[in-house]
Parts: C-alpha cells; structure tokens; sequence
C-alpha cells in the first residue's frame, strides 16, 4: 500500500471540517454538513471547489492555534440542471461557521466570479455570525460582503438559503438578496437574540418566536420560502432557477411548452363568482390559465391578499401578480405593496414579463394602515408597475375599484395590453358606495328608497363601470371571454417578447422606501 501524498492527506483534512465530533454535532442537530448541502444541490460530480486551503491569519484568543482549511466556508462553481452557477456554503463545524477576514474573502471572490460570468450566486447560511475573536477584521468582511451583493442586485440573481443560526447584522446578506430561503425549526434570523432582547426589553422571546422560518414567512416577509427540511428547500431552489435566467443580460428559459397554448379556459367562469361580493380563491383562476396549472408562489404566507410567484405560458416565464378575492377581499394594503412592488422589480431587472390579474376593491382602509404609511408604501406598486420595461399584460377579471385600479398594471402605468372580462366593474368606487355619494339627497327623498337604490346600482353598472366604456376610451384594449382568456394572454406575450422600452437618462430613480 502506498502512503498517501501531501494532497491526498491536505484534502483529506478538509472533508473533515470542525473534525468527527463537530460533524457528529451538526448531524444530532438535523443538519447536514455544508459539504453534504452542496451535493445535495447541485447536480452530481458538478461541484469545483476553489480556495480548500485557505487559512485565516489572525491572532488572539487562541484562534492562532486552530488554522482549519477552508476557514468554515466551502465555495465553487457546479451546476444546476446543467446549468452554472456559483455558491457559499458556511461550515457550522468550523468555528462556528463565523465570519472573519479570510472566511469574508472567500464568500466576496466567490461573488467576484458569478458577476464577472453571469451566473447566479446561491449562498448557504449557517453561521455563529462575526468571528468574535477577529474584531473589526470580521466586521470589515460582512461589510465587503454587503457591498458585493449590493453591486450583484440585478445582474446575477442571489438566493440565499437559511439553514441554522443567522444573527446580528449578518442577517443583512440575505435581506439584500434576491430571495430567502428557511428551513423550518433549523433555520433563525434576528438582528438581536433572545438574551440581549430580555436584557435591554425585558421581553422574554424564544429562538423560534423570534425569526423562525414560520414568523418570518408569515409576519416580517423576510422569508420567501420555506420548507420542512433540508432536502425539501433545495427542491425548492432548483425549481425557483428554472424561471430565471442567468443574468440580466440572459433570456429567461424558454423550456418546451407542456400544454397547448389555444387551450380554452371555460373553467373559470365557474371559479370567478358572478357576484362580486363572493370571495374565491385567485390561485385557481392563475392554475387555469398558466401551463400545466403550475405556480411557485413567493412569499404565499405573507400579505395573502396579494399573490405572486412564477408561472409559464407557452414555455415561457411569467411573473403573475393577482389581488386575491379570498382574504381581506383582495384589498391593497402596506404588505400587499411591499410585495408585489419587490416581486415586480425583480421581474423587470431580470426580463421576466408580469402578468396582472385584477380584482380587487381598492385599498384598505383604516387609521392603521394610514399612520404605518400606506401612502408611502402603496406608491411603491405605482412605481414599480411604471419603472418596469418588460412587457406588462394585464387582465381585469372583476373588480378594479380606485386608485387600485390604476396601481394594478392599469394603461396609465404603460401597460401594453390590458384586457378584461366582460362582467369587469372598472370605476372609481364600488356601485353601492357611488350612489350613496352622489344620489343620497334624492334617496331620502324617494318615496321607495329601496327600489331607487335597487335602480341606481344598477344603471351604474350598466352605464359606467362596464368594460366596455374602458375600452371605449381606448384604456382596456379589448373586452374578452374568460374561455379565450389563455390564448389571448400567450399571444399578446408572444408579440411582446421582443419588446424594447427607452427611459429618461438617469442615475437612478427615487422609489418611496
Ligand atoms: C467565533 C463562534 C461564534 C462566533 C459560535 N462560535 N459563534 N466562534 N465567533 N461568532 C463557535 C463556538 O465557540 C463553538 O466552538 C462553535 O462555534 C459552535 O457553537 P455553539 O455555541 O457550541 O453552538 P450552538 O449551541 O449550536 O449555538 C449556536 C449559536 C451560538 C446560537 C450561534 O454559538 C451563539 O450564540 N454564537 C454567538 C452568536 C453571536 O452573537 N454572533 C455575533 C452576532 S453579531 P467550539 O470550538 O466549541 O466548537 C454579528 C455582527 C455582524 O454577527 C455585523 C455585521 C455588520
């Protein structure tokens, strides 16, 4: 038997991590190990590693006497579907997966390498945070880090998942990421823990209370997905990649169309309640229209009155935006515009065209929502809907009520096909409120106010708020049947997809934040 080389034995070491005790930790936690992760990931034998023996070089509080290779985090190039891409991925088993200056330069070069090739940056998290005994070198390396992500936003798309610890300002990586991954009961993202926050509050919060997968998924909307385990959250990550492209200068993928695109949707007269006061669920009416009924919804537990996610028509990505009849109405609220107003931008930088179903009462109203800064943050939709140049289709399925209707990819924010049904109700307000406004003189002085009110409701709708006095304006571009609505969606994106849009020269434009 030969004795093994120098490499053999170098490399050896490194597939050990934090060492059989450590990786026996991670294990007895539910973890796998950050090296177990990326094969989980990544397509077999994809994965070339760069920088194993890396080696920090700081001194104090005993750090200078372990010098593990690789410095707690593993990064390279793979693939995924045949597809490149680049990722981090943190070794909780080594020092805690913490950050300091080497570990910091490794996660920046990785990032330096996806920007310069185009591909997108897939981070996994699992991290004590900043090196405590690397001081200021550590907290140099988060900040390098932040700056990498801020200069990627928009040019690779970045996908962080979350698979253990992620405190401090280390949570400010993913934030600024495209799109954030939990897993539940491993995955916790606070900016303060449980032990400063009963020091400086005297509140007392559990870990998973506190920025578990399941409250920041539902309440703080800093999660997009979550998943039950490991496993599961890459899945999850391989089918979110299907829809994106490689970088804004990329296509989105084209796969080969699973389903016809003349397919009629009788179907969704029947979803579609003809009264608009009945609720129904929005995520039918988008399973009928988009191929073989498949969504990835973003963000499905936060601001539920407003879905979003991923879908495809005719092969194609789209990104669909739709007020949802089944919770709150389908109202617009401060969560529901943060969320679409996200979503829409990162559609746009990445070429990928919104789709926009409407149905909705307008906004929300209440002193709640006023004081938090509805303005401010409803604005954030119009000026998302404006800014994006990919093309914007838009169908109007019942209600589009006020300001909501013209925030909801109306022809006024440059929609470039704006279709609706035709029971669509488009107005400034609700029948029932539009005649209590205007006739309530001649009502009370009616001698049946029932029946003039019955009368009034119904003239209203006949008369203003039908789609055919939209298209007659020219603002809907054309009134359809719901069995058509498919079809005509996939044709008006297939004329548009080579759509090009100028914009005034600028540095940037001042979104309300
Ligand atoms: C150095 C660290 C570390 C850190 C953990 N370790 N965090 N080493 N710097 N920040 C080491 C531990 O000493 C231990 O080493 C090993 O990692 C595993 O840690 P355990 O505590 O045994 O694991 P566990 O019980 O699972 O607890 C995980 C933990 C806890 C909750 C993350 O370790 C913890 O609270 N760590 C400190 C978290 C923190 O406050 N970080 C700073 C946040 S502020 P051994 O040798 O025993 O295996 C921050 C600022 C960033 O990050 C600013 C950016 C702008």
């Amino acid at each position: 038997m030969t004795s093994p080389t120098t490499l053999e034995m170098r490399r050896a070491e490194a597939q050990m991590g934090g060492g059989a005790a450590r990786l026996a930790a991670q294990h007895a936690k539910g973890k796998h190990t950050a090296r177990e992760r990326l094969a989980a990931l990544l397509d077999p034998d994809s994965f070339d590693e760069i920088g194993m023996f890396v080696t920090h070089r700081a001194t104090g509080f005993g750090v200078e006497n372990e010098h593990p290779p690789g410095d707690g985090v593993i990064i390279g190039t793979g693939k995924i579907e045949d597809r490149p891409v680049c990722v981090f991925a943190q070794d909780f088993t080594v020092l805690g997966g913490s950050v300091g200056e080497a570990h910091g330069r490794k996660i920046a070069r990785v990032m330096d390498i996806a920007l310069q090739n185009g591909v997108p940056l897939i981070g996994l998290n699992d991290s004590g945070g900043a090196r405590i005994q690397e001081g200021v070198d550590a907290l140099a390396a988060y900040g390098d880090i932040f700056y990498h992500n801020v200069q990627a936003s928009g040019v690779i798309p970045q996908i962080s998942v979350i698979l253990g610890p992620c405190a401090g300002g280390a949570v400010y990586s993913p934030a600024i990421t495209d799109f954030v991954f939990m897993v539940e009961e491993l995955a916790h993202m606070f900016i303060t823990g449980p032990d400063v926050i009963r020091a400086v509050t005297h509140e007392e919060v559990d870990f998973e209370t506190l920025g578990g997968a399941g409250v920041h998924a539902g309440r703080s909307g800093v999660a997009h997905f979550t998943a039950a385990d490991e496993e599961a959250v890459f899945a999850q990550v391989r089918w979110l990649l299907t829809f994106l492209p490689a970088n804004n200068l990329a296509p989105p993928p084209h796969l080969p169309a699973n389903d016809d695109p003349r397919r009629a949707t009788p179907e969704l007269a029947a979803i579609v309640p003809a009264d608009p006061q009945q609720p129904y669920d929005v995520r039918a009416v988008i399973e009928a229209l988009v191929d073989s009924g498949e969504l990835l919804e973003v963000q499905p537990a936060f601001a539920q009155n407003l879905v979003v996610g991923f879908a495809r028509l005719d092969g194609h990505p789209v990104g669909v935006i739709a007020n949802q009849p089944a919770v709150l109405a389908g109202v617009l609220d401060i969560d529901a515009g943060d969320k679409g107003a996200r979503f829409i931008r990162f559609c746009d930088a990445f070429h990928i065209p919104l789709l926009t179903l409407v149905d909705t009462p307008g906004f929300l109203p209440g002193a709640d929502q006023e004081h938090a800064g509805i303005i401010r943050h409803g604005a954030k939709l119009i000026y998302a809907y404006a800014e994006a140049t990919v093309p914007k289709v838009t169908l109007i399925l019942r209600k589009a009520y006020g300001g909501a209707y013209i925030v909801m990819g109306s022809k006024h924010l440059a929609g470039d096909v704006n279709l609706a049904w035709p029971a669509a109700e488009i107005a400034v307000m609700g029948p029932e409120s539009a005649v209590n406004v205007v006739f309530r003189k001649d009502l009370a002085a009616a001698t049946d106010p029932d029946a003039a009110r019955t009368d009034l409701i119904r003239r209203y709708r006949e008369e203003l708020a039908m789609p055919f006095v939209a298209a007659a304006r020219g603002y809907v571009d054309d009134v359809i049947a719901p069995d058509e609505s498919r079809a005509r969606l996939i044709a008006a994106l297939g004329f548009l997809r080579d759509k090009r849009q100028r914009t005034p020269k600028r540095k940037h434009g001042n979104i309300p934040l």
